[in-house]
């Protein structure tokens, strides 16, 4: 038995179709009424384990508001980290795999190097900062995991960057992005089939459990990769006003927000691929692929 977590995300939306065919999967929300799965409450998640007793836990669910997470940082932390920290310790009872998401933002972006698994960390956001005490609950478990770092997440389903950008460029005559935070678009998809790649691989391979990069191959920026989406757009027939000149490109510091961002989330994925031998694709593959799924 799988018993998934936030299953209306982005990632726990595609988990359910990625995690099907693997075994009998129990997936919940905040709103599921016959188990407690709000994160809110993390000491009453572990009844849910109890009653379930899974053989692999897969946590979805996040606070993933991060300009928000500023104002309400103990939301954030039971969210984040708490109920993690819960999830593991009974996964650690039952015997049970845990796998859980982290972020770029666990790191302050400083540099314009790759990092890898070991690289020190220091968040910038209460978001950044609860994500890691999540990751460090995790691991300080004892229970058999994977933590899989990944960034700038989108989905078909649901708002994301591009169709706001879509959107935007079919309305106005010129749009300011920001050129100066770099990663790597990465597809709920992709890190739902990864996940169910490594779940099968552990089971072979026990000693594969621990912490993974996961993005898509590549890097753009927010400016970049609005041009790609826009360009891609007009290309194919769809309505675009915003001539590509007026597309221009601003610093992070023209757009203030609660919560300050990385500039460099570039992750390397060198981990993950040669343990799991796996490739990860471009992130154009992944982003093309959407634009055209939504038709
Ligand atoms: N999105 C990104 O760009 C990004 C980047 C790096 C890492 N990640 C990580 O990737 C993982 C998946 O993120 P995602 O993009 O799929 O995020 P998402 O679309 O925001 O999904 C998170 C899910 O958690 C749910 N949730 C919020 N509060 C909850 C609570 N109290 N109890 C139970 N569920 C709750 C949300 O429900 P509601 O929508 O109803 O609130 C939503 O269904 C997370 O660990 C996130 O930190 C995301």
């Amino acid at each position: 038995m799988f018993l998934l977590f936030g299953k209306a995300g982005q990632v726990g939306w595609e988990l359910q179709r990625a995690l099907a065919p693997l075994g009998e999967l129990v997936a919940l929300d905040h709103d599921s009424t016959e188990l407690h799965g709000n994160f809110a409450q993390p000491e009453a998640l572990a009844q849910t384990v109890r009653t379930v007793r899974p053989q692999l836990i897969v946590n979805a669910a996040a606070h993933t508001a991060v300009d928000k997470a500023e104002s309400e940082p103990d939301l954030a932390r039971a969210i984040n980290a708490t109920a993690p920290g819960v999830l593991a310790r009974e996964a650690a009872a039952l015997g049970a795999t845990l796998v859980h998401y982290s972020t770029d933002y666990v790191f302050d972006g400083s540099g314009t190097h790759a990092r890898d698994e070991q690289a020190a960390t220091n968040p910038l956001s209460i978001y950044g900062a609860t994500k890691l005490e999540g990751e460090q609950l995790v691991q300080a478990s004892g229970c058999r995991h994977l933590i899989f770092r990944t960034s700038w997440v989108y989905a078909a389903r649901g708002g994301n960057f591009a169709k706001t950008m879509l959107r935007l460029a079919a309305e106005r005559d010129a749009l300011n992005v920001i050129d100066d935070q770099i990663g790597a678009p990465t597809g709920a998809e992709l890190l739902a089939d990864v996940t169910a790649h490594a779940v099968q691989a552990l089971a072979q391979r026990p000693d594969l459990f621990g912490l993974y990069h996961l993005v898509a191959g590549g890097e753009t920026s927010w400016y970049a990769y609005a041009r790609h989406v826009i360009e891609w757009a007009r290309a194919n027939g769809r309505p675009i006003k915003v001539a590509p000149e007026a597309i221009r490109p601003i610093p992070t510091s023209a757009y203030p927000t609660p919560a300050a961002r990385p500039l460099n989330s570039r992750l390397s994925t060198a981990k993950l691929q040669q343990a799991f031998g796996l490739r990860l694709p471009a992130w154009e593959q992944g982003v093309e692929r959407m634009l055209q799924e939504l038709g």
